[in-house]
């Protein structure tokens, strides 16, 4: 049996780690970071490198329009809210959307929760003053805590390690609710039509009885229902925190390559993605599918060197990019980088994430988004890429399974003086459980359409 040689990769991944990264915390004790890396190096893989391989496969099906993908979940997640309640509620929310989006792409949909991983914020400021005090500012759960004092704002390598583990608990969690039976398509459509039978959602009613009368067709077929009791879900998150990322990432012993078992997608922020930094450098090392997310200020020329350093084989389901423009800019800043992209031959998935540049704060003083400017962002998505013909492959969504009141309008017309009642993000706001079901019936009424 010959042995693989993993001296390059190993010294490549390491040689990585004296690039600048933006956005890594001032981790007060050095002795103690130390520790953590050496505790998580010491942790077995959370995913393995198999399963990142077929979801590669299933990007890449997306970058054809054969699969239409889903990522959805908490803007930070955190220790405290990762409870069977909260992670069974976003799952079934995921589930929900993802059975009204199958029938409106008439494709397979592909399930990726920005869960068990995300943990850790870029941040626009190092510091927050609140009334003449300044601290660090929170960096999620994995660096500090959200509360407001010099203790709970000092970052905490020994997160690091607790991060580990919540996202073990959520993963194992996730894989039980997605294998043992829950993810049953009949459970999925009943939810649905639960929802569509309250009034004010009877504008959905006609997909909902669409979708019926398919599965009745298909119980009529002798269609297998007992195969559809479980259902392929694949865990995604920032790839931020380096001193979390490098320690979880692995040698396949299959193949000798590089794998950040930390998560099956990863993805780099808008703050991060520069293109001579470690980020950049990191993805570009590990075979997981990589997310890269652009603004309207990404530059077509810098979009394509990307391309050339984190997917130089131009190879379907490597890269994908989530594209987060805002809605009054999508129409205008989407279409010269897809026809750069697509004129240089490369294959890419592009996502819609049409939360991050939908953000404002309220007039009652919350960082909010419109659920109009998000179904908006989306329609240009789709019109751009009609226009030009190439494939527009999923959604990229900021959303929970509870009724929180943290976005304006749906059909619940959550109000500025609304957003009080229950806004428990620490981070962006989410969709609720609601405006996530919304969301999914007018995208497959978009879908549809067409
Ligand atoms: C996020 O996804 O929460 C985020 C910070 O996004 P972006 O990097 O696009 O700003
Ligand atoms: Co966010």
């Amino acid at each position: 049996m010959s042995t693989i040689d993993t001296t390059d990769v190993l010294a490549g991944l390491a040689a990585g780690a004296d690039l600048p990264a933006a956005q890594q915390p001032e981790w007060p004790d050095r002795a103690a970071l130390d520790r953590a890396v050496e505790t998580l190096r010491t942790y077995p893989p959370l995913v393995f490198a198999g399963e990142c391989d077929v979801l590669r496969e299933r990007m890449a099906a997306a970058s054809r329009g054969e699969a239409f993908v889903l990522q959805g979940g908490d803007c930070a997640e955190t220790f405290a809210a990762a409870t069977a309640n909260n992670i069974r509620d976003r799952v079934k929310t995921i589930l929900q959307m993802a059975a009204v989006l199958t029938y409106g792409a008439s494709v397979p949909v592909v399930k990726v929760g920005r869960m068990a991983g995300q943990y850790a914020k870029p941040r626009s400021s190092s510091t927050e003053t609140r009334e003449g005090v300044t601290l660090p500012a929170y960096r999620g759960d994995m660096v500090n805590d959200f509360e407001f004092t010099p203790e709970s704002r000092l970052p905490d390598p020994d997160r690091l390690v607790r991060g580990y583990h919540a996202s073990s608990a959520t993963l194992n969690l996730v894989r039980a609710f997605t294998q043992g039976g829950f993810a049953d398509l009949r459970y999925v459509h009943e939810w649905n039509r639960g929802f569509v039978t309250n009034a004010a959602n009877a504008r959905y009613d006609r997909i909902a009885r669409d979708i019926d009368k398919a599965m009745k067709f298909m119980a009529a077929c002798g269609a297998d229902f007992d195969a559809m009791r479980t259902t392929e879900f694949f865990a995604a998150h920032e790839g931020l925190l380096l001193d979390y990322e490098r320690p979880l990432t692995r040698v396949d012993s299959r193949t000798g390559q590089l794998y950040d078992t930390a998560g099956h997608f990863i993805w780099v922020g808008e703050r991060t993605r520069d293109l001579d930094g470690a980020h950049i450098d990191f993805v570009s090392r590990v075979r997981n599918p990589i997310g890269i997310k652009l603004s309207a200020k990404a530059d077509p020329e810098m979009v394509l060197r990307m391309i050339d350093k984190v997917d130089p084989e131009r190879e379907p389901g490597r890269l994908t990019f989530i594209t987060r423009m805002g809605a009054g800019t999508v129409r205008d800043a989407l279409p010269p980088l897809v026809e750069r992209v697509t004129a240089s031959g490369a294959q890419v998935t592009w996502i819609c994430d049409p939360m991050h540049g939908n953000t404002f704060e309220s007039t009652t003083g919350y960082k909010t988004r419109r659920f109009d400017d998000v179904i908006e962002e989306v329609r240009g998505f789709f019109d751009v890429h009609q226009g030009l013909g190439t494939v527009p492959g999923g959604l990229h969504i900021e959303l929970t399974g509870n009724d929180v009141t943290e976005c304006l309008g749906g059909f619940e017309r959550i109000s500025d003086e609304d957003l009080s009642q229950r806004y428990e993000s620490v981070c962006d706001p989410r969709l609720n459980h609601q405006q996530s079901l919304e969301l999914a019936f007018l995208v497959a009424d978009m879908l549809n359409r067409d």
